[in-house]
């Protein structure tokens, strides 16, 4: 068998249909990625028909593209990688039922990817704009963070992930997008948070941190949210408006908080100054002028890849895959979607 080394992979788990080329020393060769914002737009949140349906529109038309861009076929390809979990059943069947077709017809070995790995991998992906710092590696704390999970990791190394610290209720993107909903900014919402935030005062309003200043890794946006809820029906549309800036800015500061201060507690119970900030709210500006200036104030390295590789990409499960695959590890035909990590994914040890 060929040695593992260019992997091609598939992403397809929510509404971003993603294809990536990566070698094996992390470089991604080529990742083009499809998005779906406006198809999901009018409904305020991802509907999963016309999640699956636009990724069995995109994904051939994708992977061709990438292919060509890379200036490689299928010959020079000796891996395969998909994600398989967890993630909505209808999107990850797309992609998965097209890595086996293509695993069958060019005889190429195929590895199913849990998803989150692959966000706790991102910090290695390199390309001719970016590259992660030289000195970097295991053991790391990594906090990834998007619109469907909030979660912080001990990395010991490749393979052995456990849990340390998770959000109770909602995830944050999920509290800034139904924030986002209910001031009326539209869909996606973090982003639109983050802009009306930055003419905004932060100290303007006073939103609940649960859990924040416990001594523990737990997190809570549940409360945050309905504690907006009743802020803004009580101000009602046109006050809202009169103020959304100071409302965002605010809003946005208690997430942030709450974020850097579990950090910052994580490396101290780990005695760990390695951060790895992943996931879509990473694109968050305050969120990252943050921890800048925590990992400036208490020596910490903290890395957050470029926005192509935090937010839901295919050059982190290809890269994922590749190490599986150099491993020996390979899926199958049987090789199904999952709602859920699998049991084995991840440890818990939650503090
Ligand atoms: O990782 P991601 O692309 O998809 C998953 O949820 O897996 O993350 C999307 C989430 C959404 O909740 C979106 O509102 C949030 O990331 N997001 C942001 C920003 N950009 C995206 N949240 C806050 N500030 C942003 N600039
Ligand atoms: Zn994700």
């Amino acid at each position: 068998m060929k040695p593992i080394e260019c992997v091609l992979a598939v992403e397809t788990s929510c509404d971003d249909t993603s294809v990536a080329i990566v070698k094996d020393s992390g470089y991604v060769v080529c990742q083009v990625s499809a998005h779906q914002d406006l198809a999901h737009a009018p409904y305020g949140g991802i509907v999963p028909e016309i999640a699956s349906r636009n990724h069995s529109v995109a994904l051939l038309p994708l992977i061709t593209h990438v292919l060509e861009k890379a200036q490689l076929n299928w010959s020079q390809i000796n891996g395969l990688a998909v994600t398989n979990r967890p993630g909505l059943i209808g999107s990850l069947i797309v992609g998965i039922m097209t890595i086996k077709t293509i695993s069958q017809a060019y005889d190429i070995p195929l590895i199913g990817v849990n998803h989150l790995e692959g966000h706790l991998l991102a910090p290695f992906l390199k390309d001719d704009q970016y590259a992660p710092p030289q000195v970097f590696n295991y053991p790391y704390l990594a906090l990834a963070v998007s619109g469907g999970h909030t979660s912080l990791y001990w990395v010991a190394e490749f393979g052995q992930y456990t849990v340390v610290g998770t959000t109770k209720d909602d995830a944050a993107g999920e509290a800034f997008d139904k924030f986002a909903k209910m001031a009326g900014l539209g869909y996606p919402g973090g982003a639109q948070v983050d802009r009306f935030a930055q003419n905004g005062n932060t100290a303007a309003y006073d939103f609940p941190r649960s859990l924040a200043i416990e001594d523990n890794l737990m997190m809570s946006f549940s409360g945050l949210k309905s504690s907006a809820q009743r802020m803004l029906e009580k101000m009602g549309p046109e006050e809202v408006l009169k103020n959304r800036g100071d409302l965002c800015a605010s809003f946005q500061e208690a997430i942030v908080d709450i974020l850097v201060k579990k950090m910052i507690r994580a490396s101290e119970r780990f005695n760990c100054k390695k951060i790895v900030l992943t996931g879509g709210v990473s694109a968050n500006t305050r969120l990252r002028a943050q921890f800048q200036a925590v990992a400036l104030k208490h020596n910490f390295q903290v890395v957050i890849p470029p926005l192509r590789y935090c937010t839901d990409n295919a050059a982190m499960i290809a890269y994922t895959g590749l190490l599986k695959l150099q491993r020996g590890e390979k899926s199958d035909l049987t090789l199904g979607p999952s709602s859920q990590s699998f049991e084995n994914d991840f440890k818990f040890d939650l503090q």
